[in-house]
């Protein structure tokens, strides 16, 4: 990222700033049903003049359909290479929209104003864009840093509950693995009840930025940020793949993480009272996940999917005590499942 991001009330104002310093030839806003509705009235008084485009809301619509969508649209108003598409919305709207402004014709000017936790301090930082294909996340993209990141709070309070606590496990995610007294930090802290979520998303931010900034593009410390992320895709994607029973993404990254501290406690890497914890700060927040121990086989399978593998080994992140994670440690499909058959059974 050329800045680190603007994080608390002055965000619209400097995104105004920003817009009035450099002038894009065009501004194009990408919205979707949700923030078009919630989010662009905050917005717009901080804006010039303006084309907006709405798209449909959730995972469901982060395809290369929605994406021909976006570039007819750019190429229907002649937007240019000093264009600037501005992306309103949680990961599915950074995530694809970051994908065409970085594709349309090489590359656009690209702004981030992430609307929900997940986004704020995950998905809109570090530069990842792209779009889910043939059933797996995230599978076609490219590593793109827009120009600047914009992120109001404020913008939290329109999140239902559950889509507020599915950032939330991010945010434990970035303690475990590298702040230890952010960790301890988080074991009074209930979601529904958190007044100001600006130092929580600076600190956590911050995390991330500091590992991004060593590794951007994953050839080491970043895959840090895949710690719960392997057991928690294998979750995610199961029970997607099942009517009825499909969960938020910090729904599975929180059981994942549970799982993955299993693992690393199993290997002497975590002592049982640091796993304690782990369970104490995740059950705290998330209800437990349902599946069947006839389930687990299918469910670890899916872990031989991560991106981050190399040939058919699983290549996972654990924790060597809270507040430190290591990565690249070998797992295999067994250890998946036993980790789920012992968040099942005894956790
Ligand atoms: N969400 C993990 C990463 O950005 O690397």
């Amino acid at each position: 990222m050329n800045n680190p991001p603007i994080i608390g009330p002055a965000a619209l104002p400097a995104l105004a700033e920003l817009l009035r310093q450099t002038p894009p030839s065009r501004l194009f806003v990408l919205a979707d049903a949700n923030t078009a509705r919630d989010c662009y009235p905050r917005l717009r008084p901080h804006l010039p003049a303006h084309e907006l485009l709405t798209i449909a809301a959730g995972e469901a619509h982060k395809t290369l359909a929605t994406c021909t969508e976006v570039w007819a649209w750019l190429t229907a108003h002649h937007a240019d290479r000093h264009a600037l598409l501005l992306c309103l919305g949680g990961g599915v709207v950074t995530d694809l929209g970051g994908f065409c402004a970085a594709t349309y014709k090489r590359g656009l000017r690209c702004v981030g104003v992430p609307t929900t936790l997940l986004a704020q301090v995950d998905a809109a930082v570090g530069g990842k864009t792209g779009v889910d294909f043939q059933g797996f996340k995230n599978h076609i993209g490219v590593f793109q840093e827009p120009e600047a990141v914009f992120m109001e709070p404020a913008f939290l309070a329109t999140l239902p509950p559950g889509e507020l606590r599915s950032g939330y496990a991010e945010v434990i995610k970035h303690a475990l693995i590298a702040d230890a007294a952010a960790f301890t930090g988080l074991r009074g802290l209930r979601v529904a009840a958190v007044p100001d979520w600006t130092p929580v998303i600076r600190h956590s931010v911050a995390i991330k930025e500091a590992i991004v900034a060593q590794d951007p593009h994953e050839s080491g410390p970043r895959k840090l940020l895949n710690f719960g992320h392997t057991v928690g895709h294998a979750l995610e994607s199961y029970l997607l793949a099942r009517p009825g029973r499909a969960v938020r993404h910090g729904e599975a990254v929180a059981a994942g993480m549970v799982c993955e501290s299993w693992l690393s406690a199993q290997r002497g890497l975590l002592a049982a009272a640091e796993l304690a914890q782990v369970e104490e700060v995740v059950n705290s927040s998330f209800e437990r996940l349902q599946f069947a121990e006839d389930e687990l086989a299918d469910i670890a399978a899916y872990a031989l999917h991560d991106k981050k593998n190399r040939g058919d080994e699983i290549k996972c992140t654990l924790l060597r005590g809270l507040g430190h994670g290591i990565f690249d440690q070998a797992v295999t499909v067994a250890d998946v499942a036993a980790s789920l058959r012992a968040y099942r059974n005894v956790m």
